[in-house]
């Protein structure tokens, strides 16, 4: 069977290819490419990699390549099949069962990723949390999740606090035990589990993965995705990723962010490519070293790794040989012009930006590698998406005009709830249209340019920080009795974290208050929502109805016209 899109990427294309092949494009033209559209049967996990497993030329094959300081291992499709099925097993004997939540607090290493792979094959829902987590973070993710059960290792379990989650009723911990009768020891009871497994099939519209993310009011939010996602998660694996049979694909991105998961996880399995992991921390030596050893083909990460790499100097980069480097990519803040440049320096590759966000579930906006760049631009909508800039109303505006960036409604991979808020998830939806939350503009050749957040959302190296969550965390503490958050312009982080705070009777300012302070956040929520800068005021703009005027304290932050202010509390 012949698929026109995917011919298209295989062949020499141009804008001409993208306008005419891209034209009239049906989603339904992808399904001939997975089992169920013969065998009716549908499971992420399946597609992933049993199907591989069971292919003769393709079960011997590296699926996942992984590597930290301390360890190196690799697993084929084979076997990835078979560890995934053996953790299912384990699942299946605590009766974990289809539609439960199942959450994942570790660091990346082979072992999350079977056990990710093994709660998908059991019809679970799987919850990633970022490893890098406190107390208050890990807990409100779990409680409103009413996650059942969590797989995590003994050093993060002193941040789970057990007794405050009635629903969690059984932990999992892999490379280590504690006393306790509600721990299940990963390695004990996988070396027990048969390799053989009933998988559950599911409908396309089940559920597969829970993120929390982000906005600019309230909890972290759960952003639902269900196993119809795989669709444009394998679809822009080719279309974007540009992934070939033999490719080695590295995504720099941790599986706590969605990009770890649609990318980390999905895009590359689903089109059955080799797939590098990389645990600990980013030096640049490391991640070069990494490019050259596994001798990566398709990199995909994130505009502060590009800079911090940029800063570190060419000449670090030319230590290295990256000659097997045919495609890079970038996703999770505005790609500076200038990186784009130094990539072409450093690597004599472009680096292709694409936009999406946690709740679109894959790319919807790209630089396809057909595409000439345009630096600065985050490219076109993918076949089979209507991307436009709306006004407040859900009307179309003309080219050049700044609005909300939105998407018509019905992508494959979009976010299908938010969990247990049924007024929040109607209220993305404006006229048809999925509205974004991001300003920009469309040029006269139908290429989008992110401008800002609409909202009070910070960016800061890529993730996404709520200002309510740090403010609510700041106010804990005994010396602070108001907080306003925002987010500063940083060279190489994209924004920073600056809290504003006014501080309760008989505290007064000192730096080693502030340090306190400071720590106090990154103690309970996490390193990336802490404030790296605070400062106190006599008071902290409101609006008469109470709400905390972060744009007015950004404008002053910035020495910006105040603009309007007749809101303001008196
Ligand atoms: C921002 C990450 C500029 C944007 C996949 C979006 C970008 C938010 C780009 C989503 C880009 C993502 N250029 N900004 N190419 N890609 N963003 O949910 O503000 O962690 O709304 O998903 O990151 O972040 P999230």
């Amino acid at each position: 069977m012949h698929m026109k899109p995917i011919a298209a990427r295989e062949g020499n294309h141009n804008l001409k290819d993208y306008e005419q092949v891209y034209k009239n494009f049906d989603w339904k033209e992808i399904n001939n490419q997975f089992s169920w559209d013969t065998t009716g049967k549908v499971n992420i996990a399946y597609e992933a990699v049993d199907r591989h497993a069971e292919d003769p030329n393709k079960k011997d094959k590296v699926a996942l390549l992984y590597s930290s300081p301390d360890r190196e291992e690799s697993l084929t499709f084979a076997q990835l099949k078979e560890k995934s099925n053996q953790f299912a097993n384990v699942l299946k004997k605590h009766n974990v069962e289809k539609g439960d939540r199942v959450f994942l607090f570790m660091p990346r290493s082979p072992e999350f990723y079977m056990s990710f792979l093994g709660i998908l094959k059991v019809g679970a829902i799987a919850g990633p949390l970022f490893e890098a987590f406190m107390e208050q973070a890990v807990h409100d993710r779990l409680e409103d999740s009413e996650a059942k059960m969590l797989v995590t290792t003994p050093e993060l379990l002193d941040r789970v606090p057990q007794d405050k989650l009635p629903h969690l009723k059984q932990i999992v911990l892999v490379g280590g035990m504690r006393e306790g009768n509600q721990y299940i020891d990963f390695e004990q009871e996988m070396k027990q589990a048969s390799d053989e497994l009933e998988i559950e099939w599911v409908d396309l519209e089940d559920g597969m993965v829970i993120h929390y993310t982000s906005g600019s009011t309230g909890k972290p939010k759960g952003v639902y995705h269900v196993h119809n996602a795989m669709i444009q998660q394998y679809a822009t694996g080719r279309w974007v990723l540009d992934l070939k049979e033999d490719d080695v694909y590295w995504c720099t991105a941790d599986p706590g962010w969605v990009t770890g998961t649609s990318y980390g996880i999905f895009a590359p399995w689903l089109n059955g490519v080799t797939n590098v992991i990389r645990g600990g921390r980013f030096t640049p030596e490391d991640w070069y070293g990494t490019l050259e050893k596994y001798k990566v083909t398709v990199w995909y990460s994130a505009p502060t790794a590009f800079r911090k790499l940029l800063s570190a100097g060419s000449e670090v980069a030319n230590k290295f040989d990256l000659s097997s480097l045919r495609h890079i990519l970038s996703v999770g803040e505005p790609l500076n012009p200038e990186v784009v440049h130094w990539g072409l320096e450093a690597f004599d590759k472009r680096i292709h930006d694409n936009w999406w966000m946690t709740e679109t579930g894959a790319q919807l906006i790209s630089n396809f590698p057909s595409l000439p760049i345009k630096p600065g631009s985050m490219g076109k909508p993918i076949p089979g998406v209507e991307a436009a800039i709306v006004d407040n109303e859900g009307n179309v505006l003309p080219p050049k005009q700044m609005g909300n960036l939105a998407i018509k409604k019905g992508w494959p991979s979009m976010m299908r709830q938010i969990w247990k808020r049924p007024e929040k998830y109607e209220s993305y939806f404006i006229n048809g249209w999925y509205v974004s939350g991001d300003s920009a503009y469309m040029d006269e050749d139908g290429y989008f340019w992110f401008q800002g957040r609409l909202d009070d959302v910070i960016n800061t190296s890529g993730e996404r920080v709520g200002p309510f969550e740090v403010e609510s965390k700041l106010i804990e503490h005994p010396a602070v009795a108001e907080a306003g958050v925002i987010g500063k312009p940083d060279p190489e982080r994209g924004e920073i974290i600056k809290a504003f705070i006014t501080l309760r009777e008989g505290y007064s300012q000192s730096d080693e208050l502030l340090e306190e302070i400071r720590l106090f956040v990154k103690k309970g929520l996490s390193a990336h929502a802490a404030p790296r800068e605070i400062e106190i005021k006599d008071t902290i703009p409101k609006t008469r109805s109470g709400k905390i005027m972060r744009r007015l304290l950004k404008s002053w932050e910035l020495g910006l016209p105040t603009g309007d202010t007749s809101t303001l509390e008196e």
